[in-house]
């Protein structure tokens, strides 16, 4: 028998409500997902459909209202704040759409911030990042700053920076969105290499079939739940 173990993510009824002021808005609504270890799936569903904050509730940067979030086979309701984001900081890596970079810090210094954060040492975390820059083909851009980079390099080191850490679920928002098509394909072919040599579970936000088509699975929500899906590789 299958057992959440198995699944990197596991997302059971789970509901979304915001609140601004005395409105409240159900994002999601009951939506149920699971994806698989090694697995590589793209969101697609209209704007307002509740991808991105799907996307923060499996990433545990927010608590569903209702429902049960798992990530490797742990039940996140149990944890408190700070077992929650050391799960995060051991598990998962995070792509936006804007790429959040920091112009006065070179590519290097912006991909290994996160383990800054974390209070890696210096030496460790820089070789960690030239790692990570030379997963996306970058390694001789290391010193550039992001305005010296074009919007696909740009977006390259965003990977690398979701990366660096080296988690096994990597989570990107439109990661193609600000991308030409040539440009766009390159980053998918990055991605699917990393999901394949690393075994990195890969979870894609994207409006572009072309991209989508290149996942194992394509998930489309509407309305805060899952509408339908389409298994491409199994
Ligand atoms: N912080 C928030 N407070 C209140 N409402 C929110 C908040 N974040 C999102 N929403 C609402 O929840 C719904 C889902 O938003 P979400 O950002 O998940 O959509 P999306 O599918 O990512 O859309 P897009 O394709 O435009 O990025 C939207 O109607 C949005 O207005
Ligand atoms: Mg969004």
């Amino acid at each position: 028998m299958e057992s959440d173990g198995d699944y990197a993510i596991v997302l059971e009824d789970v509901w979304k409500v915001y609140k601004t002021g005395k409105t409240e808005y159900p994002a999601l609504r009951g939506l149920t997902l699971s994806v698989k270890s090694g697995e590589m799936v793209s969101i697609m569903g209209p704007s307002g459909s509740g991808k991105s904050t799907l996307l923060h509730i499996a990433g545990t940067l927010d608590r569903p209202t209702k429902g049960r979030v798992s990530i490797y086979g742990i039940d996140t309701s149990r944890l408190d704040d700070s077992k929650l984001s050391e799960i995060r900081n051991r598990f998962i890596g995070f792509v936006f759409q804007s790429y959040n970079l920091i112009n006065r810090l070179s590519a290097l210094n912006n991909v290994s911030l996160p383990l800054a954060v974390r209070g890696v040492p210096l030496q460790e975390r820089q070789a960690a990042a030239l790692e990570a820059l030379k997963l996306v083909g970058l390694e001789h851009f290391a010193n550039k700053k992001p305005t010296e980079l074009s919007g696909g390099e740009q977006q390259r080191v965003a990977i690398a920076r979701g990366l660096v850490g080296r988690p096994r679920i990597l989570l990107a928002d439109e990661p193609t969105g600000n991308l030409d098509t040539k440009n766009a394909v390159a980053i998918m072919e990055i991605l699917r290499n990393i999901n394949k040599t690393l075994g990195t579970t890969i979870v894609i936000v994207t409006h572009n079939p072309e991209i989508a088509e290149k996942c194992d699975r394509i998930v489309r929500l509407r309305d805060g739940r899952v509408e339908s899906e389409v298994i491409l590789h199994a």
